[in-house]
């Protein structure tokens, strides 16, 4: 028998750039982007894909993009009117937009030198994400999530993915951006519940990594949840900054082994999602999730009740769920739905589980087994106390 081995080793890096208004003509974030590296005397060929829920939101954006490009079209070339896909979670489970995208790709020749701009929420950044980075092999692509939770999770790091089968991300592939562009504009215009959904994911964070931070958004609670944009600016800027530096530091940026603590509160968010039909946004099941495996932490002695009663009072204060009533939906047999979310997490993460849970605030702890006993008891303390007997 012969054996050949040899070794190469692939580095990346990619800006992610703080910005406001970057379809204002008089921004050169954009352009920069788009021809500082690899520049060569040819235009650079980019296809822009926007979230439907965006244009809807935002008077004249289509226009105000092409005009962009045509101010520019010396060094840039929009391939094709932008093309709008639908927004949220639907476009995940939508393969039609996936082929929009796609062939669109195909029909205006983009090659692995062009780019692909996409602007929009986490949903279509994982749809165009992933739509980008099966074509040719990979294009380049270029992100402007428009999120808070884009902007701070979903928009800055190296995943994408489509949900299938009734499971959350089961394709997808692990690719770098070229760069990001965080512009907070964008967050003027969302709904409430998109505005503060991706607090949940600067929560996540704070409470595994960073205790002063979690203080930070405790104080802060009234401010982010009255729309304080200056104070959402420096959430999404440490909760992105947290994110960057474990995806590039921790030593497995494309997740090879089990330890996953980005997913703390996520084997149980993914699949309240899923038992929802999707109807409860991913922050707000992350939310719920990071309740329940708090109060789990707590029965097991690695948090105190004081802090657990701090991360469930920090995040009502935000606006953020701290309850779901799919965490008591039983199946036929009477089992508890939520419990199967063990084993889809365990088959998610490659074989073997592993649960982050705090201890304390600002660290963490991997766990790989949770008791279901355990689980439930921490169901029973996180329920809300029923006033005449109406709990849910
Ligand atoms: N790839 C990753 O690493 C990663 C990480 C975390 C979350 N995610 C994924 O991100 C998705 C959630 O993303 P999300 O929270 O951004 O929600 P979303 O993408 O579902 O967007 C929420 C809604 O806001 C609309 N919208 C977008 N920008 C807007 C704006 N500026 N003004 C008004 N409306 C706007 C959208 O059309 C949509 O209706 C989930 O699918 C989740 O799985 C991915
Ligand atoms: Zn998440």
């Amino acid at each position: 028998m012969k054996t050949i081995v040899e070794k190469v080793a692939v580095s990346f890096s990619y800006p992610v750039v703080f910005t406001r208004s970057v379809f204002d003509p008089d921004n050169r974030t954009l352009l920069d982007t788009l021809t500082k590296k690899y520049a060569t005397s040819q235009k650079s060929r980019v296809l822009v894909v926007v979230d439907a829920g965006l244009v809807k939101a935002t008077k004249g954006l289509l226009q105000q993009i092409e005009t962009y490009f045509s101010i520019y079209d010396k060094r840039l070339s929009l391939v094709h009117p932008p093309l709008t896909v639908t927004g949220g979670e639907a476009v995940k489970t939508d393969f039609d937009e996936l082929w929009k995208v796609i062939d669109l790709i195909q029909e205006t020749h983009l090659d692995r030198h062009g780019f692909v701009v996409v602007v929009g929420g986490g949903a279509v950044q994982d749809m165009t994400g992933f739509a980008a980075s099966i074509a040719h092999r990979g294009l380049r692509i270029v992100r402007i999530p428009t999120t808070v939770l884009s902007q701070d999770d979903a928009g800055i790091g190296v995943k994408n993915g489509m949900d299938y089968a009734g499971c959350k991300n089961f394709l997808g592939t692990f690719a770098p951006p070229f760069a990001v562009i965080n512009d907070s504009e964008f967050l003027k215009t969302l709904k409430d519940e998109a505005w503060i959904s991706g607090v949940a994911e600067a929560f996540k964070v704070a409470i595994i990594k960073d205790k002063a931070f979690f203080n930070g958004l405790c104080k802060h609670a009234a401010a982010i949840r009255k729309r304080d944009l200056a104070v959402m600016e420096q959430v999404v800027y440490r909760t992105a900054e947290l994110h960057l530096k474990h995806i590039m530091t921790s030593g497995d940026p494309f997740e090879t082994g089990s330890a996953r603590p980005l997913d703390f509160g996520h084997w149980a968010a993914h699949r309240m999602e899923s038992m929802s039909g999707y109807r409860l946004t991913h922050g707000f099941a992350v939310s719920v999730g990071i309740c329940l495996d708090s109060t789990y932490a707590f029965l097991k002695g690695l948090i105190s009740d004081a802090e657990r009663q701090a991360i469930l009072k920090g995040m009502s204060e935000c606006g953020l769920p701290v309850w779901s009533p799919l965490l008591t939906r039983k199946d036929k047999n009477g089992n508890l739905e939520i419990l199967a979310g063990l084993d889809q997490f365990r088959e998610h993460l490659g074989g073997d589980l592993c649960v982050t849970l705090p201890a304390p605030i600002g660290a963490r702890l991997e766990l790989h087994s949770m008791d279901h006993a355990v689980i439930e008891e921490a169901i029973a303390l996180l329920k809300p106390k029923s006033r005449k007997g109406k709990s849910e």
